[in-house]
């Protein structure tokens, strides 16, 4: 059974959420830039700078507490990504420079005539990373469009773009500009057909829905955990035998299997101690019964159905705000295929001056293309400031969006 999310009493272990901007409570609609911690998260940190801090594989007590840091969030990761076994789980500095490093190892593997598919819909974090390996290994680059009217994948395209050339597909799970959800297990099927391996952006979907990678059958998946209410630090799942496989570059005495092939440098261990707790977190949202991993797909199904009430009061609500044009799906009947993420333009408005004018007024969101450049391009936003985007995550309430639609309807005039 799904629990009821609440969002009020779960506000309360966020400090943040508290902060005021002048008379006006703070309202923050920025979670798909970052989002906020819980004081367990918080707490985690500070503790372990608390007790001291060290490197990892010292035979001594601190030494061992930073290792044993590093297995209790990889078994963290473990469970909320669904991975067969924690060494398919690789801490780094953040999403985009994980997707470079391991970009560069899979294209070692790639021959001048072969080629790679990339979407228009994706973050540039999942683009300009192929795009590079694929002009340093003279690779064909096919990009998939998606429909500017709903802003979906064209997905029914992605068969007559794969070849038995084909080497890799990188596709996003959800679009953090308009919130589409993609069909990422039926892309990762075709890409299979042909031998391609798949690379998944799941950075925007995971503060919103649950995620399993032995479902999808993908062979990568990327998110970020300072997205799903813990600290900055990034996250690459692989299928073990492709991370045992590829030439990782490492230093010589770093390990020589995964997880520590991967894992250039001294991780932050106090951010490891950040990931367990946000993992815990969210799994506490799905109540006390059973083991971790059944925990969090209750607890994100939760949230999964609380941010569905949330999209549908705010499109509703949209549609009373003269000039506001709402990007992605606004059918309140297709909420399972998006997030609650809304790129938003008002006429006679510049998006920069909305967001200067809400922020004013204690609203935090972001305007511009937030680094989806391509699907701004695509939406013909790029040259005219990009959007405006309102991005909600489970504490946010109906009240708060409520207040929005008040202050955008009065700006509207
Ligand atoms: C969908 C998506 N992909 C990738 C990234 C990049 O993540 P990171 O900041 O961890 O490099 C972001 C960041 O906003 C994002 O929203």
């Amino acid at each position: 059974m799904i629990p009821n999310l609440d969002p009020h009493p779960l506000r309360a272990q966020f400090p943040a959420l508290g902060r005021t901007v002048g008379p006006y409570p703070a309202v923050f609609l920025d979670g798909p830039g970052g989002t906020q911690s819980p004081t367990r998260v918080i707490d985690a940190m500070a503790g372990y700078l608390r007790r001291g801090s060290s490197n990892h594989g010292g035979p001594f007590l601190t030494s061992r507490e930073a290792d044993a840091t590093a297995e209790a969030a990889r078994q963290a990761m473990r469970d909320l990504l669904n991975a067969r076994r924690p060494e398919e789980i690789v801490f780094g500095q953040n999403m985009t420079s994980l997707t470079f490093s391991l970009s560069r190892a899979i294209a070692q593997t790639w021959q001048p005539g072969d080629e790679i598919i990339v979407t228009r819909i994706d973050h540039d974090a999942n683009i300009s990373p192929w795009l590079r390996a694929a002009e340093d290994r003279g690779v064909a680059v096919r990009w998939l469009d998606f429909d500017p009217t709903d802003c979906t994948l064209a997905l029914d395209a992605l068969p007559g773009l794969l070849t038995e050339r084909t080497r890799l597909v990188a596709i996003n799970y959800a679009s953090n500009a308009v919130g589409t959800i993609s069909d990422v297990a039926r892309v990762v099927a075709l890409a299979h057909g042909v031998g391609a391996l798949t690379y998944v952006d799941a950075v925007h979907y995971a503060p919103h829905d649950v995620i399993d990678v032995q479902a999808l059958d993908c062979d990568f998946l990327a998110c970020s955990v300072y997205k799903f209410f813990g600290p900055h630090t990034g996250v690459l799942y692989g299928k073990y035998e492709w991370l045992d496989r590829l030439n990782a570059y490492k230093v010589r005495p770093a390990a020589d299997e995964p997880p520590g092939k991967w894992e250039t440098g001294t991780q932050s261990y106090e951010s490891l101690s950040g990931v367990t707790a946000a993992v815990d977190y969210l799994a506490d949202l799905g109540g006390a019964d059973g083991p971790r991993r059944e925990r969090l797909v209750r607890g994100m199904a939760a949230i999964k159905a609380y941010e569905a009430e949330l999209s549908e009061h705010f499109l509703r609500g949209a549609t009373g705000v003269p000039g506001l044009r709402v990007y992605g799906i606004t059918d309140v009947e297709s909420l399972a295929r998006r997030t609650p993420t809304f790129a938003i333009a008002l006429a006679g408005h510049a998006p920069e001056d909305v967001a200067a004018w809400l922020g004013e007024r204690g609203f935090f969101v972001w305007h511009g293309h937030y680094y989806a450049i391509a699907v701004m391009e695509r939406l013909g936003t790029l040259d005219r400031g990009g959007l405006v985007r309102v991005g909600f995550v489970h504490y946010n309430t109906i009240e708060e969006i409520d207040r929005l639609l008040a202050a955008l309807r009065q700006l509207a005039g």
